[in-house]
């Protein structure tokens, strides 16, 4: 704890931690982290999980490799509707809630466990606290761009991961001046970095030493090798959107002769083999195509390091390929993560072909140095916003 900032009585607060999702899980060792090493005597962490992700690949692979506690209520959810699967979360979290009586919800991103997490703790009385918040596509077809919204409505300490993202929350009324104490009608929003830079940084040097092997098992040639993944609704579940992107990444592949690894997420098999099985069996026989099942975070991160360039729809993977200084294509029509496509680094291509092609190519036969600024903090986010979350339970 940091004698400078804290001069009241500090109370130990009890934090109930929200995860369901993959990326949520990562994020979550990052806050974790930075409780075990700063401030176990201050904060004491229950790790809720809804089971919204549930593979093993998807979930228990990131509390063994990252050193996350296991979580100490899985309300096993599991897939459904969306309607379905969030009101299932609010009921189990709910329970929690009742029972554990924690002092504020620690919420990442914008998964329906996020939005689950924020309408069970708000209606409670619970101060919720928003980490990702602000990051807006406008574009409100998207499920993830309600759950932020509303996410961040019912929020109390608002951390923005970026410029943008806190530019969006003033623009929604929300005021960098407000002053403590801080309530849902009275929130605090900050501008901080990303943890995922910290957990990147933090995890980039282990990867190499704990999965030396990896890449030479994938037969990859550090440099010459193109990294994909897919697993947005819009591409997985618009057979013609999902048709484009694999026939024109499978022909680039061929015709420049590289290979293409794509760790993919199960809505994705799922959506090939049920809907596209011819596709997919010529991927499957492609010599240049290696669809392989989700990846651990420390193989994502070699896999990221060492790649020629990145092809992706994940928001965490687009800043993933910034942090590791890789150009990026991204099959979408907009980001939330906007820095990075100002920055000429990542290109927008929507699932068009001919876009998906010049991009390809251009980054392919470029020569340019690219300029990868310092967008994301200091790699210290996740103490900083800890440290915030305790101040705001200081007592004078
Ligand atoms: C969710 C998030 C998305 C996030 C992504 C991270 C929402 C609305 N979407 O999307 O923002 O980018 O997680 O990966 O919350 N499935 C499995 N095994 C699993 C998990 C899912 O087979 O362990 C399959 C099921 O068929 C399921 C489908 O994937 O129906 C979609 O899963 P779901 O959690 O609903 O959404 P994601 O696409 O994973
Ligand atoms: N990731 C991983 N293994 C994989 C694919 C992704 O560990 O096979 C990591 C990736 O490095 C990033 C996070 O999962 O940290 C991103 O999750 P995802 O793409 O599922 O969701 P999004 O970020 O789009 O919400």
């Amino acid at each position: 704890m940091d004698p400078d900032k804290i001069s009241g009585i500090m109370p130990h607060i009890k934090l109930l931690n929200i995860v369901g999702a993959r990326p949520q899980i990562i994020k979550a060792s990052a806050i974790s982290r930075a409780i075990r090493r700063y401030f176990s005597k201050d904060i004491s962490e229950i790790i809720v999980h809804t089971g919204q992700h549930y593979d093993k690949e998807m979930s228990e692979i990131f509390f063994d490799e990252l050193e996350i506690h296991k979580p100490h209520y899985n309300l096993g959810v599991g897939s459904a509707g969306h309607g379905r699967q969030t009101s299932m979360m609010i009921t189990g979290i709910e329970e929690v809630l009742l029972k554990e009586k924690p002092d504020c919800v620690l919420l990442y991103g914008d998964t329906n466990s996020t939005l689950a997490g924020a309408l069970a703790a708000s209606k409670l009385h619970y101060p919720v606290i928003h980490i990702e918040a602000g990051l807006r596509s406008f574009n409100k077809s998207m499920p993830e761009e309600l759950n932020r919204i509303m996410s961040d409505q019912a929020s109390t300490l608002l951390f923005a991961p970026t410029n943008a993202a806190f530019k969006n929350l003033m623009s929604e009324g929300f005021k960098p001046e407000n002053s403590p104490p801080f309530t849902i009608d009275n929130p605090k929003i900050y501008l901080t970095g990303d943890i995922m830079y910290d957990n990147s940084m933090f995890f980039a040097g282990l990867a190499e030493k704990k999965k030396a092997e990896f890449l030479s098992k994938l037969s990859l040639d550090r440099g010459n090798y193109v990294l994909a993944t897919i697993h947005r609704d819009t591409n997985t579940d618009d057979i013609s959107r999902l048709r484009e992107i694999f026939v024109t990444l499978k022909s680039l592949a061929e015709e420049r002769n590289i290979k293409l690894v794509m760790p993919l997420h199960p809505r994705t098999i799922i959506s090939l083999k049920t809907r596209l099985k011819e596709l997919y069996a010529q991927l499957l026989k492609s010599p240049c195509i290696n669809i392989i099942l989700p990846v651990s975070f420390l193989e994502m991160i070699l896999l990221e390091k060492n790649c020629k360039m990145i092809i992706t729809d994940s928001g965490g993977v687009q800043k993933e390929s910034h942090f590791f200084k890789k150009p990026c294509i991204v099959l979408r029509k907009e980001t939330e993560w906007i820095e990075l496509v100002n920055n000429g680094t990542a290109k927008l291509v929507d699932a068009d072909p001919m876009r998906i092609r010049n991009e390809f190519i251009n980054f392919m036969n470029s020569s340019d140095i690219l300029e990868y600024p310092g967008f994301y903090g200091d790699g210290k986010t996740a103490e900083f916003i800890l440290k915030e979350i305790l101040l705001m339970f200081e007592k004078e």
